[in-house]
């Protein structure tokens, strides 16, 4: 068991709370899958997000807009199927709460009743405010996600550091009060300067997650493959590698074939 799994309690939405004013920071990841969720969530970390970074790294794309509901639906209920204690939120897809409140409504009941997730993030602010209270009129805890929103990406045009200028950093700091008042339990906040993050940390009461907003927000998500080093391509300066998976991995695989072509293995324990 991780030295940082404290207690064998279950991490809810209250307890994140709870974290933010004892000053705790939330240790966030993302997985996708059964097997490496059960890793995620035995090493201890708080919340597990099933983001639609799937798209990229689990299928593929470019970009996180195609991934659908079914399949967000699929990867969260295979993590579901693995976590004990972290707190389980799913992203709305693009295109699965933008056409109106009771799409979106529609959408999350879906995630909740067919993986049996804990929660679901959704992109935006103040447009997406009348969803969010009418997502949390079925009792559904909701988290908002600013700066960098990466399911307008043909609309920023591209994937650089977010509200850089005084008046969209203004814009942020409103949407952030909006996404408090209209009952979002948290926010993550992708891309930003770490003084803004921090400022919209100490603005809002609900606790604030940041990717690549500096250390002065209440905890830290990164994209599980990127942390590990699964994926090589993709190195913004935020990103801390933990490991050179993709390394490791290509290493054992040339050495499994070096073994099978060599007749080394099977050997004679390795047989009936
Ligand atoms: O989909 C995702 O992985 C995310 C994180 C980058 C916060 O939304």
């Amino acid at each position: 068991m991780s030295i940082h799994k404290k207690e064998f309690k279950k991490v809810t939405t209250h307890v994140l709370l709870e974290m933010k004013r004892s000053g705790e920071k939330i240790a966030m990841l993302t997985a996708y899958d059964y097997t490496m969720a059960k890793i995620v969530d035995a090493a201890g970390v708080d919340v597990i997000l099933v983001g639609d970074s799937a798209s990229n790294v689990m299928a593929g794309h470019e970009t996180t807009l195609p991934i659908t509901l079914d399949q967000m639906i699929y990867h969260a209920s295979s993590v579901v199927r693995a976590v004990d204690r972290a707190l389980i939120i799913v992203d709305l897809p693009f295109g699965s709460y933008q056409g109106n409140s009771k799409e979106a409504l529609n959408s999350a009941i879906r995630i909740m009743k067919e993986s049996g997730a804990h929660a679901v993030k959704l992109e935006g602010g103040r447009e997406v405010a009348e969803s969010i209270q009418r997502i949390l009129t079925a009792g559904i805890p909701v988290m908002g996600h600013l700066g960098l929103t990466p399911q307008s990406i043909y609309k920023f045009g591209t994937y650089t550091v977010r509200a850089k200028e005084e008046a969209e950093a203004q814009r942020l700091l409103e949407d952030a009060r909006i996404l408090e008042d209209a009952g979002c339990f948290a926010i993550v906040l992708e891309k930003i300067p770490a003084k803004l993050a921090k400022q919209v940390a100490e603005a809002v009461q609900i606790p604030v997650i940041g990717i690549g907003a500096g250390n002065g927000v209440d905890g830290q998500v990164l994209v599980f493959h990127d942390m590990v080093g699964l994926t090589k391509e993709f190195s913004p300066r935020f990103l801390r590698r933990y490991l050179n998976l993709y390394e490791v991995i290509n290493g054992a695989v040339g050495q499994y074939i070096t073994d099978v072509k060599s007749r080394d293995f099977p050997n004679d324990n390795e047989q009936y």
